[in-house]
């Protein structure tokens, strides 16, 4: 493990506008720069670096992290691939020492799998190909659905004998430990008895992007109701199913020559294709994909064709979470297999060639598609036809306009026809949804305080992190409150009292997890006022570059760029723009109280429950008791917060 001496003088000399300006170009921006956000598609910049703050963050995606989080995303690196990267740039000599327990044990059980798979891999192909047993059960089973050895070598596939645990004992033998066996999902031991979990099953290896196998499915060989067709490897420390695409590792080169993925949902399906030289092929095994499979996608190629049998099911799952491939401007096409085939049985049926053509002549648009189907579902039910249009604007207002200007203008042209409603009454939608958008991107610069709810940090009004408004607004206030602690902790909040002091104390006093329910922000806190007691002055900069890499996320995720901006407007307006640096102590004031009337309306409502459900008249009394002081508590908070209650 690279030493934690190594690590400071690499973050001591990390420069995050030159480390992020050697992917982007940024121009400077008062005390900020400002690029087209290599992240996601947009004309115009919205990718800010601080270099104060050593951060940068995108007000159109919502991403935001360090220098070395940058290069994680950017490059794909890992954490130490990016430590390497930046100490081989500043020319930091990197020291190693031990590494830490956990991470070897993680290691190490990745290794053992690996190595396991890579036995039991090889122990099936010989079952398969060299023993009487499977060649007369398996291997004939295989050639006669069409494959080829060569095919049948090229991706390793094997054979699970019948038997009640043949692997298993091979296994032990070969002195492989018993608990990773389990892991890995080839052995399972019931009552004391171990299994061959895979028996009397076809084998497909699935393998990474260098080839090694990370777990496999299992076929059984003549379909039964008792069964699960397909088993697969359970989830372990190497076989992720979120990530993997089966095939990617023999379908790489072809995808990058073809500039397109085909996608498909067996393994069969890949490896037919395959063998009739249509390489650049994956498979999802059937479910939705992933954020995380997309990116493998776009990786390689910004086209991906989907290729499904005719009968629905599968389709509308692959469909579901494309919206996404839309933002991340990969252009999504389809194809249905007709007659009841999927993609196996018709390239074995009409061959290659007729397999290209039919391919090439019914790619079908991703989003008409979608609307077809979804019309169908409808059916004649009014409320669903309306929430047909409304996905469908949703869908197309997601099409980066600027870029996109004519495409998004055939789509509302001709997604209306198959609606049968007005263009001009898509096209206000649209427009409608898009504009909604840019209000919300451009709210971040118009911040505006009303007397009615106590102040919001800046970034949740500007719905540039779209994902933070999928949070509710309890949560924002939580973080809220964090982050006013982080920034302002230590000002002074009355003659000789630390902000810092302040809220400790109101904590203690409270309850930390009573008043903030989320427990990631809860460790920020109590890390926070850990250092803080140790006689550190913590601020967000402190969390920058901590080793908990999904706390330094968190924290960066919480900062805020907007008082830096509005320094520039100061300049240029000859106005007074009051900013949060300026406004600090209503800002701590606000958040605490609201949080802390949170707590007493949960404590009000806990009582009122007790109070209906208390049977002696003693009891009842102390209820209403509590229920009046509650109640005042709740009145001189919300009078100081100068808010109305609802509830
Ligand atoms: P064949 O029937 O051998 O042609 O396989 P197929 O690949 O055509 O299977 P199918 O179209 O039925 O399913 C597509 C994919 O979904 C498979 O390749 C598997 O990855 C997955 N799958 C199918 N059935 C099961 C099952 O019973 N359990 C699990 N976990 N996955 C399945
Ligand atoms: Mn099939």
């Amino acid at each position: 493990m690279i030493t934690q001496n190594t690590i400071q003088q690499i973050q001591s000399r990390i420069d995050v506008v030159e480390i992020v300006g050697s992917f982007v170009k940024l121009k400077k921006r008062g005390t900020n720069y400002l690029g087209l956000c290599p992240f996601h598609n947009e004309k115009t910049p919205s990718f800010t670096v601080s270099p104060t703050k050593e951060i940068y963050k995108c007000f159109g995606c919502g991403r935001s992290g360090n220098a070395i989080s940058f290069l994680m995303e950017a490059e794909k690196y890992s954490y130490v691939e990016a430590l390497r990267w930046l100490a081989n740039k500043y020319n930091v000599e990197i020291e190693e020492t031990e590494t830490s327990p956990e991470y070897k044990q993680v290691q190490l059980a990745a290794d053992s799998l690996y190595i396991i798979n890579h036995f039991a891999q090889e122990y099936f192909s010989e079952q398969l190909l060299e023993t009487e047993n499977g060649q007369d059960i398996a291997l004939s089973y295989l050639k006669e659905r069409g494959f080829r050895e060569d095919t049948i070598k090229k991706f390793q596939l094997g054979y699970n004998p019948e038997g009640r645990d043949q692997f298993t004992k091979a296994a032990l033998a070969a002195q492989y430990n018993i608990d990773y066996l389990q892991k890995s999902g080839l052995v399972t031991v019931r009552e004391g008895n171990q299994y061959d979990n895979y028996r009397g099953r076809i084998i497909f290896p699935i393998h990474n992007q260098s080839g090694k196998v990370l777990g496999f499915g299992a076929r059984l060989i003549k379909n039964n109701d008792k069964a699960p067709k397909y088993i697969n490897t359970p989830e372990n420390e190497i076989y992720v199913k979120s990530k993997i695409l089966y095939g990617s590792y023999f379908a790489r080169q072809a995808i990058d020559k073809a500039d397109e993925c085909l996608l498909v949902e067996g393994y069969t399906d890949v490896i037919s294709l395959h063998q009739a030289g249509i390489e650049n092929v994956v498979a999802s095994g059937g479910t939705s994909l992933t954020p995380d499979q997309l990116r493998l996608i776009k990786k390689y190629t910004n086209n991906l064709t989907i290729i499904y049998d005719g009968d629905g099911a599968g389709i509308k799952a692959a469909l579901r979470g494309l919206d996404l491939a839309l933002e991340e401007s990969l252009q999504v096409k389809l194809v249905l297999i007709p007659d009841k085939e999927d993609p196996d049985s018709y390239v074995n049926k009409v061959g290659a060639a007729a397999f290209t053509n039919f391919i090439a002549e019914n790619k079908k648009d991703f989003i008409l598609f979608q609307l077809e189907i979804a019309l169908q579902d409808a059916g004649n039910d009014s409320n669903k036809k309306a929430a047909v249009v409304n996905q469908v604007a949703e869908t197309i207002s997601k099409i980066n306009k600027a870029e996109d200007f004519t495409k998004q203008q055939d789509y509302i042209k001709r997604c209306s026809e198959l609606l049968k409603i007005e263009e001009s009454g898509l096209h206000a939608l649209v427009n409608k949804l898009i504009r909604e958008k840019v209000n919300k991107e451009e709210n971040k610069f118009s911040r505006q305080r009303t007397d009615e709810e106590p102040p919001l940090p800046d970034e949740f009004s500007t719905g540039a992190t779209e994902a933070l408004s999928l949070f509710n607004k309890d949560e924002l206030h939580e973080r809220a409150m964090i982050r006013s602690l982080l920034e302002f902790g230590m000002m002074e909040w009355e003659p000789g009292i630390t902000v810092a002091a302040h809220m400790l104390k109101e904590i203690e006093d409270n309850n930390l997890e009573e008043l903030i329910d989320n427990k990631e922000l809860v460790r920020i806190i109590q890390t926070y006022f850990t250092w803080y007691k140790e006689g550190m002055e913590p601020t967000a900069k402190s969390f920058l570059y901590h080793d908990d890499l999904p706390m330094s996320a968190l924290v960066v995720a919480l900062m805020d760029f907007n008082y830096e901006i509005s320094s520039k407007w100061k300049d240029n307006y000859e106005v007074i723009v009051l900013s949060r640096a300026d406004l600090f102590k209503e800002e701590v004031h606000s958040t605490l109280n609201y949080l802390k009337l949170r707590k007493i309306k949960r404590l009000i409502s806990q009582n009122q429950h007790d109070l209906e459900s208390a049977t002696k008249a003693d009891d009842q009394m102390i209820f209403v008791q509590i229920h009046q002081h509650l109640k005042k508590m709740e009145i001189e908070l919300t009078k100081q917060l100068g808010i109305v209650i609802f509830r």
